[in-house]
C-alpha cells in the first residue's frame, strides 16, 4: 500500500509517502522566511505560499521514496484544525489527486496526527496521556485506543508554543520564536527572574486538567518595561521564561496522568521538539513513576508523516472518506466530519 500523505494546515508545506504503514519520505517546506518579519503567521500568505510550494513538495516526497503518482494508491491530507485558506490548499490537492487516480481518499484531523505522531518511531502501547502542546494548541487527552481520545484539559487562553513566539516577539527575535528561545535559553540561567506559574485548579470535575499562558507572556513584557530590554540579559529572560512554561506543562501533565491512573506520557506537537522540556521530562520521569516517550524532534513539529500514519491505520480498517469532506478551522477530535452538502 502506497500512500500519499499532505499537510498544510498552517505555515509548512509537507508531504510525505508511506509504504505499508512505514515512512518513506518526509518533506516539510518550511514558509519561516515569508512570517519572520511578521512575528507570526499571515494567513493570506500562508496560502499563497502553499499553492506555490506544494506541487514541488509533492514531487521531492515521491521521488524520495523513488514512486511515481501512478503507483500510489491512496492519498491523504489534514482536513482541520488550522488555518481554512491553507487546510483548502492540501485537501482540494488530495482530492483531486483521488478523483483523477481513482484512489481512496482519507481526511485527517491533525491533533490525532500529532497524537499518534510518536507511533512513527517506535509502537508505543495504549493507554497513554498525551500532552499536546503546539502553537495553535496546548491539551492533555487520554488516548485510549486509536480512535478513542478522551480530552482531559486544553489551555483557557494562548497555547504554550504562543507563549514562546510571543515572547521571542517581545525580545525582537523574530518568527517562529521556540527553537530561538531553546537555543538562546542555553547560554542563560533559567533561576535569573521568577516567573509566575499559572496553576490552574480542576475544575467541571476532577479529570479536568486546564493551562494558562497569557500571564507569563504579560510578566516577561512587564519585565522588559520595568529593567529595560537589555540584549545582555535575553538570554536569562529567555532561560527563566522556557523554565517556568516547562514547569506548568510537565506539573499538569503528571497530575493528570496520576489521576487517571495511567503510567505512560507521550509529550508531542511542535512545543516538545524544545530541547530543555524533553530533558526535564525524561529526567522526572522515574521520580513521577512514568513512562515518557517523546517523538523524535523532526515529528514533533507539524509534519506529514503523522497525518499519513493515522490515514494508513484508518484505510487498513476498511475506511475512506467522501470527497465532499470539508476543511474546518475548528476541528475537535470528537466532532463529526465536516462533509459539504451532497450537490443536486
Ligand atoms: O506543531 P507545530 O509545528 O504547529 C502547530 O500545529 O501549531 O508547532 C509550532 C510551535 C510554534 O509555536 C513554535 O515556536 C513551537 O512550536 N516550537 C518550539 C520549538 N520548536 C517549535 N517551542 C519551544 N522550543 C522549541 N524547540
Ligand atoms: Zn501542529
Amino acid at each position: 500500500m502506497n500512500l500519499l500523505a499532505i499537510e498544510t494546515s498552517c505555515d509548512d508545506t509537507a508531504a510525505a509517502v508511506l509504504v505499508d504503514g512505514a515512512v518513506r519520505s518526509s518533506i516539510v517546506a518550511s514558509q519561516d522566511a515569508v512570517h519572520h518579519v511578521y512575528g507570526g503567521v499571515v494567513p493570506e500568505l500562508a496560502s499563497r505560499s502553499h499553492m506555490r510550494a506544494l506541487t514541488p513538495t509533492i514531487e521531492r516526497a515521491l521521488g524520495d521514496a523513488g514512486l511515481s503518482l501512478a503507483a500510489i494508491d491512496a492519498v491523504a491530507a489534514t482536513y482541520g484544525p488550522g488555518l481554512v485558506g491553507s487546510l483548502l490548499v492540501g485537501l482540494c490537492a488530495a482530492k483531486g489527486i483521488a478523483y483523477a487516480r481513482r484512489v481512496p481518499f482519507i481526511g485527517v484531523n491533525h491533533l490525532e496526527g500529532h497524537l499518534l505522531s510518536v507511533q512513527l518511531d517506535r509502537p508505543v502501547a495504549f493507554p497513554y496521556v498525551a500532552l499536546l502542546a503546539s502553537g495553535g494548541h496546548t491539551s492533555l487527552y487520554l488516548a485510549r485506543a486509536l480512535g478513542d481520545y478522551a480530552l482531559l484539559g486544553s489551555t483557557r487562553d494562548d497555547a504554550a508554543g504562543e507563549a514562546f513566539d510571543k515572547v521571542a516577539k517581545l525580545l525582537g527575535l523574530g518568527y517562529p520564536g521556540g527553537r530561538v528561545i531553546d537555543d538562546l535559553a542555553r547560554r542563560g540561567d533559567a533561576a535569573a527572574i521568577r516567573f509566575p506559574r499559572a496553576r490552574l485548579k480542576p475544575s467541571g470535575g476532577s479529570h479536568r486538567f486546564d493551562f494558562s499562558f497569557s500571564g507569563i507572556k504579560t510578566a516577561v513584557a512587564l519585565h522588559l518595561r520595568e529593567h529595560g530590554a537589555d540584549p545582555a540579559r535575553h538570554a536569562d529572560v529567555a532561560a527563566s521564561f522556557q523554565e517556568a512554561a516547562i514547569d506548568m506543562l510537565l506539573d499538569t501533565a503528571f497530575a493528570a496522568a496520576r489521576s487517571v491512573g495511567v503510567d505512560r506520557l507521550v509529550v508531542a506537537g511542535g512545543v516538545s521538539a524544545n530541547s530543555r522540556l524533553r530533558e526535564r521530562a525524561v529526567a522526572a520521569a522515574a521520580d513521577v513513576g512514568l513512562e515518557v516517550v517523546i517523538p523524535a524532534p523532526r515529528y514533533c513539529t507539524d509534519n506529514a508523516a503523522m497525518i499519513g500514519l493515522v490515514a494508513a491505520y484508518r484505510l487498513a480498517r476498511g475506511e475512506r472518506d467522501d470527497l465532499t469532506l470539508n476543511a474546518a478551522a475548528v476541528a475537535d477530535l470528537d466532532a463529526p466530519r465536516p462533509n459539504e452538502p451532497a450537490p443536486q
